[in-house]
């Protein structure tokens, strides 16, 4: 098996060859206009994001489109989405216009590197604390960079569109519960102690944290309930990440004329949900993937008899159509990027 497959190499471990780079130094952002060869960099031990933390990152899609163009998915909420995490971050606010041109950009240096649906070019943009100063624990760094990198994917999680199996965790949160709508390095480490001994302990594919039985969101995607009258997930909150896709998913069930409930949902709604409803993870990396079994206080329970559902499945496959223009883009989520 080749490497640089992307359907066959584990998920985002191969490289479009172009990078986008923007610097920050005293609250000035500078871009030099284009996209440069994707190398590593150089820098200093002392530099402020190895050290304090000060790290943040996106995570979005282009798709190729059914005329044969490149189109990113929903660019400008992920660009918004960005601009909250650095502003958390204490660190200065370039403009969304800045953002957007450097996501845009490394796209197009990497247009050969998309591959065909279902796979995708995965966008990364980042943003670190670069100043070397081990002494500004109690104060942003003073310089920055700001930085996109593209992985040509295939599936998340591996097996493809399959049931999985998620374990719930009710004793801790995924994050700081002030902190987990902001997508920081941070946030994930944290969620990492759990979800190994999950896999490790139950062979469980996620960890859905759900706090003192407060269901909300898994180490990597956003949790749905939904039958064939509604979708149900949590409510907004700075507990956890308002996923992109999880407002996808919102939209489309009510253009299909669904219910849309957005509320707390505890474990045992969750438990009874199991024996006639349906369950999904959403995420830009998840896209929309089945929940077939929870395992909860020592319990394996089957959901919607082990199978993926029917409502999953066609909101799958409207988002999907959606993201690669087999339909209608009603909404104006996309962009296509022009060679
Ligand atoms: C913790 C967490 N929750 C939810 C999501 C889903 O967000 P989105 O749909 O914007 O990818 C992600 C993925 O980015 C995530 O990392």
């Amino acid at each position: 098996m080749s490497t640089t497959d992307p359907f066959s190499a584990p998920f985002g471990t191969i490289f479009g060859d172009a990078m986008t780079v923007a610097t920050v130094e005293d609250g000035v952002y500078t871009y030099g206009g284009a996209a440069q060869p994707l190398e590593n960099f150089s820098l200093h031990p002392a530099t402020h994001v190895f050290h304090y933390g000060s790290a943040c990152f996106e995570g979005l899609k282009a798709h190729k489109q059914a005329d044969g163009s490149i189109a990113i998915f929903r660019l400008d909420d992920h660009v918004e989405r960005m601009l909250i995490s650095i502003g958390k971050l204490q660190m200065p606010a370039p403009d969304a216009e800045l953002v957007r041109t450097l996501m845009v950009d490394a796209v197009r240096a990497n247009l050969a590197h998309t591959p065909d649906n279902p796979g995708s070019l995965y966008i990364r943009p980042t943003f670190i604390g670069t100043a070397p100063n081990i002494g500004a624990a109690a104060s942003p760094s003073a310089t920055g960079m700001l930085y996109v990198i593209t992985s040509p994917v295939g599936d998340y999680f591996t097996g493809g569109v399959r049931p999985l199996t998620i374990y719930i965790e009710t004793q801790n949160p995924r994050s700081t519960p002030q902190f987990g709508s902001v997508k920081s390095g941070a946030n994930y480490v944290m969620a990492l102690g759990p979800t190994l001994e999950a896999k490790r302990d139950h062979v469980a594919d996620q960890v859905l944290f759900a706090p003192g039985n407060d269901i909300t969101e898994t180490g990597a995607s956003n949790f749905f309930l939904c039958d064939s009258e509604r979708v149900i997930t949590r409510n907004l909150d700075d507990s956890f990440l308002h996923g992109v896709t999880r407002r996808s998913v919102l939209q489309i069930a009510k253009d299909l004329d669904l219910d849309v409930e957005e509320r707390s949902v505890d474990l045992e709604e969750l438990k009874a949900w199991s024996e006639h409803g349906e369950m999904f993870l959403s995420g830009t990396a998840a896209v929309i993937a089945p929940v077939g079994a929870v395992i909860t206080q020592g319990d394996r329970i089957e959901v919607g008899g082990g199978e993926p559902g029917p409502t999953t499945l066609k909101l799958r496959q409207h988002l999907t159509d959606i993201q690669t223009g087999n339909s209608e883009d009603i909404h104006g989520w996309l962009t296509v990027v022009e060679p």
